[in-house]
């Protein structure tokens, strides 16, 4: 079975592992830190990113290689793909980094996206503003996630500050979109084109970073209007492994947020919840493996652990709960674990999850009482 070199070494790589030993495959992860919490599953490369002599000597070890964050620098990933399969395809993973290229792709496919302009000075962005009104949010193109580097601008008083942490870079400015839901569709394809999706997870944010997923929240026409979506777009890039689509859900309509050549974290529930998991596809799909089947096998909901983990000792009493400890340190804002409550009937699983809440505490139940039904 095959040897795969994984470009980072973090939570995703670590989940891959976790899902491909079982496969019988062997791993090698790329990451720049001596604590890359994926390289408890495999052996750690330790070096840079951009470190073109590294990712060649990653292509030595192994038969196929991957990687788990969208910001691996371009000639690392050409260097690798000469000498291996790189899957996802480098031109993918090109597109998802430039926040710009990204929408201007998507509006060439015909998908809808937030109205937006290309930012680089402080005359671009008050024309951008006159255009698009307020609130509006200004991103940096590049190297922005879980909602660091963008700021919403509410009114005037917001520009100075805004220009002052953003404008050293290139930007874009987006119309706010005052969506009813934010949801993704994550999908996996094969080598022979073969393509599968799960069901769309229902997603609630705070302060820019992941919290809850819900699975299986949506009714079968959205889900067939955002496999529409993600069909085209696997089809631009002749895209092989996961690919995962954020959208904003308005007056029935998807609108694309942005796109992740990778596994995801709203597709973690698929872990405990789903026939096959995103990780153990992933690997299938890049391997050239059959892909195993993506439905729900039942109701499941995620919650993200950030900056520390809740007593796993208390939560593992509530019937479902599965837990996912990455092994990193605790750090304000970074994620460090998840779990995945999972419940055979819809009552069932918001029962639990009120218990869930309570004992994770922080901002967990209010957010949960933005899933309907969810609310005590
Ligand atoms: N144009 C927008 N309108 C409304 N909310 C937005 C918009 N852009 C981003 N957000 C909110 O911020 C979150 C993070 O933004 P996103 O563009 O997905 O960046 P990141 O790469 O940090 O995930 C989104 O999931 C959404 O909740
Ligand atoms: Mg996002």
């Amino acid at each position: 079975m095959s040897r795969v070199g994984v470009l980072g070494g973090g939570q995703l790589g670590r989940m891959m592992g976790l899902a491909g030993l079982p496969l019988g495959m062997e791993f090698v992860f790329l990451d720049p830190s001596r604590d890359a919490c994926a390289a408890q599953l495999g052996e750690l490369l330790q070096a840079g990113f951009s470190d073109i002599e590294a990712a060649r000597t990653l292509a030595g070890m192994v038969d196929v290689a991957t990687f788990d964050f969208e910001n691996v620098p371009r000639d690392s990933a050409h260097a690798l793909a000469e000498l291996k399969p790189l899957f996802p395809p480098p031109m993918a993973l090109g597109a998802c980094q430039d926040r710009l290229e990204e929408k201007r792709i998507l509006t060439e496919l015909g998908i809808s996206v937030a109205p937006n302009y290309a930012v680089s000075s402080r005359t671009d962005l008050l024309y951008g503003l006159d255009q698009l009104g307020w609130p509006s949010v200004l991103k940096t193109r590049r190297l922005g996630y879980d909602g660091k580097g963008q700021v919403v601008l509410r009114d005037p008083e917001d520009l100075e500050r805004a220009w002052q942490a953003l404008g050293d870079d290139e930007l874009i400015l987006e119309k706010f979109i005052p969506f009813e839901a934010e949801c993704s569709l994550v999908a996996v394809r094969g080598q022979d084109r073969e393509t599968r999706y799960w069901p769309l997870a229902r997603n609630v944010h705070h302060e820019g970073i992941l919290m809850l997923s819900l699975a299986d929240d949506f009714d079968a026409e959205l889900q067939a209007q955002a496999e529409v979506i993600m069909q085209s777009v696997l089809d631009y890039f002749d895209y092989a492994g996961v690919l995962t689509l954020e959208f904003f859900l308005q007056d029935g309509q998807l609108l694309v947020n942005e796109m992740a050549p990778r596994v995801h974290n709203s597709g973690h529930w698929t872990i405990d919840g789903a026939e096959t998991s995103q990780f153990e596809n992933h690997l299938r799909a890049i391997a050239g493996l059959p892909l195993g089947g993506t439905s729900a096998t039942r109701q499941s909901l995620m919650f993200n652990w950030i900056g520390k983990l809740p007593d796993a000792e208390k939560l593992l009493s509530i019937p479902g709960l599965h837990w996912h400890d990455y092994g990193k340190s605790s750090r304000p804002g970074r994620k460090i674990g998840h779990a995945t409550l999972t419940h055979a009937n819809r009552a069932g699983l918001i029962e639990q999850a009120q218990r869930v809440a309570a004992l994770a505490g922080g901002h967990f139940p209010a957010l949960m009482r933005q899933l309907p039904g969810f609310s005590a």
